[in-house]
């Protein structure tokens, strides 16, 4: 892509409505904009990084047998008037009503829904276990949006349910995606703790949430600082194997890890005290067990072995899609903008033109441009008229995890320069080592 031909409207001004680092980033790196109170526009830049979290939350979830599939984001009211949400869920739903004065809502999770369908088609125990999931928007008429997307009031989440005959079956089920979770953050460069949690309107007892330790965090978090050590990695696993997730689940929250909801000072206590640690965290996810409170409601029964009709048992769990690109940047940057870890930046990296309009500074370009998208890589070749210093600007606010920079002056030796945008390191080489470079580091070599 060449920035002259992109849409990528970056600010210089910090603007006065954002309060922490990734709202201001992410407004100056032209990747949103409010269209209303918690409702955003995503611009080019900021659609892109939301593919990239989606892609991979997708390929987990495939990796663990999870089934995608789309829901609409109105719903009818009645079911949700079947399990007692309706009324239950309270300000924070948006009531719509149709042209028929029917009554309609903007979901905001997905529950209801999903045991409709589940009830209207599966009926033995010979069809499960399952479990379906969807990345979709939802909204949350929250009564403080803010931070930009960490808490807005439309939002993208993917939300996933299981079915299962037992409870056993769906622990397993739980413990699964406790697993698959782990996999997910980590491939998006953050370290999410799994920390015992409230269930709030969702109900259910078993329930952990995921956060990202940081000082805008919106909630209270104390731990074990040994907890911070643990990391998945690209261990292999079996999603299949009850005894191996139930491994990594005994290993992740054996601990103590909770939120200020759950916190317990007398349990606390008896961590060792140079390994208590109180701070704040982003909640990027949460998974629930809530047994047969939907399938009892709304009678979603299967029969079993023996022909006995019995309610299934759910879960569900969520992952907030967009608040991740604020947890990202919250988790990655310095005082000169964003730091994308390479598993999710817009671009795999930026090519500055040191003098655009140099006709061998233009060729070289031109063709580091195109040697990288031939390996199937997606550059940004800023070929604008813009000054060096603009340049650099743009590219560090943007945070593109590796720059090549090319001049006349470093041409005429048979180089450019490889910069890291993480460790300010530069090295020069000739161009087609750096492209190689780019290429071995995105495993496309
Ligand atoms: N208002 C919001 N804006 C952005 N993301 C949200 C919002 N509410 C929830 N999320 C994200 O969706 C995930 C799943 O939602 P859920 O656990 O049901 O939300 P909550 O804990 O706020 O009730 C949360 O972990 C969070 O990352
Ligand atoms: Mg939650």
């Amino acid at each position: 892509m060449r920035l002259s031909r992109y849409f990528l409207p970056v600010l210089k001004e910090t603007p006065a409505e954002a309060q922490i680092v990734s709202h201001r980033y992410m407004l100056r790196a032209g990747m949103i904009k409010q269209a209303s109170a918690g409702i955003y526009s995503w611009l080019p830049l900021g659609y892109k990084v939301l593919r990239k979290i989606e892609n991979i939350i997708h390929e987990e979830q495939a990796r663990a047998g999870h089934i995608p599939m789309l829901m609409p984001t109105i719903q009818s009211a009645d079911l949700w008037r079947e399990s007692g949400r309706y009324d239950a869920y309270g300000a924070e739903m948006l009531r719509i009503t149709d042209r028929h004065d029917r009554d309609m809502l903007y979901t905001p999770t997905a529950e209801e829904l999903i045991t409709d369908i589940f009830r209207a088609n599966v009926s033995s125990y010979r069809d499960l276990p399952l479990t379906m999931y969807q990345i979709q928007w939802k909204f949350r008429d929250e009564i403080r949006p803010r931070f930009g997307v960490m808490r807005g009031r439309e939002f993208y989440m993917k939300d996933g349910y299981n079915f299962d005959l037992t409870k056993e079956d769906a622990l397993h089920a739980y413990n699964r995606h406790l697993v698959s979770y782990l996999r997910t953050y980590e491939r998006m460069g953050l370290q999410a703790i799994p920390m015992r949690a409230d269930s709030g309107p969702i109900g259910g007892d078993d329930t952990h949430e995921f956060l990202v330790l940081a000082e805008t965090g919106e909630s209270e978090v104390f731990y074990d600082s040994e907890i911070t050590e643990l990391k998945f990695g690209d261990r292999a696993i079996d999603y299949d194997s009850v005894e191996q997730c139930q491994a990594v689940l005994e290993e992740f929250t054996s601990r103590y890890a909770r939120t200020d909801e759950t916190h317990d000072e007398a349990v606390f206590n008896q961590v060792p005290e140079a390994r208590r640690r109180t701070a704040r965290g982003i909640e990027v996810g949460q998974i629930f067990y809530f047994g047969t409170k939907y399938s009892e409601a709304m009678g979603a029964t299967v029969s079993d072995k023996d022909g006995n009709q019995v309610p299934v048992h759910m879960g569900s769990h969520g992952i907030g899609v967009s608040r991740l690109l604020g947890a990202i940047i919250e988790a990655s940057h310095d005082d000169r903008g964003i730091i994308w870890p390479e598993g999710v930046t817009p671009f795999h990296c930026g090519i500055v033109n040191l003098k655009t309009g140099d006709a061998e500074a233009d060729a070289a370009c031109d063709k580091i441009h195109a040697a990288l998208i031939a390996l199937g890589l997606d550059p940004l070749y800023d070929d604008t008229n813009e000054r060096a210093g603009a340049k650099f600007a743009t590219m560090d606010l943007i945070g593109l995890p590796w720059r090549i920079t090319v001049g006349p002056r470093g041409l005429k030796n048979g180089v450019v320069e490889l910069t890291s945008r993480r460790t300010g390191e530069s090295e020069e080489l000739p161009p087609e080592a750096a492209v190689a470079k780019i290429a071995e580091i995105y495993g496309v070599a």
